[in-house]
């Protein structure tokens, strides 16, 4: 007999999960899913500095539209970076990386971002592997979240995400230092 009741739900929580329903919510929440044995979770913290003024910027604008100086938020320019991560908030701190990809002004209504970079690692457990990072980050929020969509080397298909706070901006000398949180699940 205590089958049965045990069968039933586990079809309900099937069902759903996977039916589609005429429900106006947007989103429903889906049961907790348990790790699997072989999985690991890792957390790695660094800090990035980007340069956009000086001898050697660590970011450049590469492109933008015509019409780009019209709008109030930068639509439409592209940026290129490689900036050095390291393990505290100095430069003179231990350097572990670089992240390396593209800005993309891509709202209309504020200053809001398009991400798409390489986390590349140069020292420690991680030496040499890459991680790929996609996602928006709007300056006004204080945390901003983007997704890590897959790894190399020792982090291959690693997945998660990052949260990046501001950490200093220093306008005068024209850098910001944002601090990065990287939570990850490894296969
Ligand atoms: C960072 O470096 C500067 C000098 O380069 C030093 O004055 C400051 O104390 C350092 N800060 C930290 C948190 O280590
Ligand atoms: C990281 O890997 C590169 C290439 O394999 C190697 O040249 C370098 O010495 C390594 N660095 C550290 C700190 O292990």
């Amino acid at each position: 007999m205590a089958k049965v009741p045990t069968f039933s739900l586990i079809v309900l929580l099937f069902l759903a999960i996977s039916l589609p329903t005429n429900s106006q919510e947007f989103s429903t929440k889906v049961p907790k899913r348990e790790l699997q044995r072989s999985e690991r979770l890792i957390r790695l913290r660094f800090f990035l500095r980007e340069s956009i003024r000086g001898d050697a910027p660590s970011a450049l604008v590469v492109a933008q539209a015509p019409t780009t100086p019209t709008y109030r938020y930068n639509f439409g320019r592209v940026l290129v970076f490689d900036d050095p991560l390291t393990e505290g908030p100095n430069l003179s701190s231990r350097a572990v990386g670089r992240a390396q990809g593209l800005s993309t002004y891509a709202d209309v209504r504020e200053t809001g971002l398009l991400m798409v970079y390489n986390y590349f690692f140069t020292e420690g457990r991680y030496n040499d592997s890459t991680l790929q990072v996609m996602g928006r980050n709007a300056p006004r929020s204080d945390v901003r979240d983007l997704s890590v969509l897959s790894g190399t080397g020792r982090l291959r298909g690693a997945r998660g995400y990052v949260r990046l706070r501001a950490y200093s901006v220093d306008i005068q000398r024209g850098y910001f230092v944002d601090e990065h949180l990287v939570f990850l699940i490894l296969p």
